[in-house]
């Protein structure tokens, strides 16, 4: 496991199930306000990872690619929610603009795919990660903490994976 710097970690999947655990780790430590941008080509596994994180959040919606709106709003008992915005299809920044990021973050945490196309308008703080194909069971995961809230999130998810930091 190649720890690249402090603020980066990869990680190798080489299953969906396996994606989803890693994600179910990352869910757990989710607070709201917490931002996680999910950058890959079409298959990367994004929406898997999102599953997984969204069930070890606690939600008990079933999670798939947002298809009529933005952005999918997951619920569990008590209190929360967890917002997961697909911004594939977003054409103009104008579009994304109207969303009210802050408004979602005051309730939860939020989880970005193709956040590359909307980068203007998130925040500068958030765990970034790229995801890459590899091969048919193969994933490639690079996570990287901007801001220091991600560093601690970071070191949260390597624990919680490796046992250590
Ligand atoms: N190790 C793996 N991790 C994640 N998905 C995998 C893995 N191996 C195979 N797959 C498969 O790859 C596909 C990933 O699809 P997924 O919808 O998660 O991708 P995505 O990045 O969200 O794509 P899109 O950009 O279309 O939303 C699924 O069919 C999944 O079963
Ligand atoms: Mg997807």
């Amino acid at each position: 496991m190649p720890i690249l710097d402090a603020n980066t970690f990869e990680f190798f999947s080489r299953s969906p199930e396996q994606t989803r655990r890693l994600g179910m780790r990352l869910g757990a430590l989710l607070q709201p306000g917490d931002v996680v941008c999910l950058q890959g080509n079409l298959g990367a596994g994004k929406t898997t990872l999102v599953q997984g994180m969204a069930q070890g959040w606690g939600a008990l919606d079933a999670v798939s690619s947002p298809t009529f709106v933005l952005v999918n709003v997951y619920r569990r008992p008590g209190t929360g929610q967890f917002f997961h915005f697909d911004a594939y299809r977003i054409d103009t920044l104008a579009e994304a603009e109207e969303l009210d990021l802050d408004e979602y973050l005051a309730h939860g945490p939020l989880v970005v795919e193709w956040p590359e196309r909307v980068e203007p308008i998130l925040p500068a703080g958030r765990l970034w990660a790229w995801l890459e194909y590899e091969s048919e069971e193969h994933r490639a995961m690079r996570f990287q903490a901007q801001g220091r809230r991600y560093e601690t999130l970071l070191d949260g998810l390597q624990q919680t994976v490796y046992g250590v930091v």
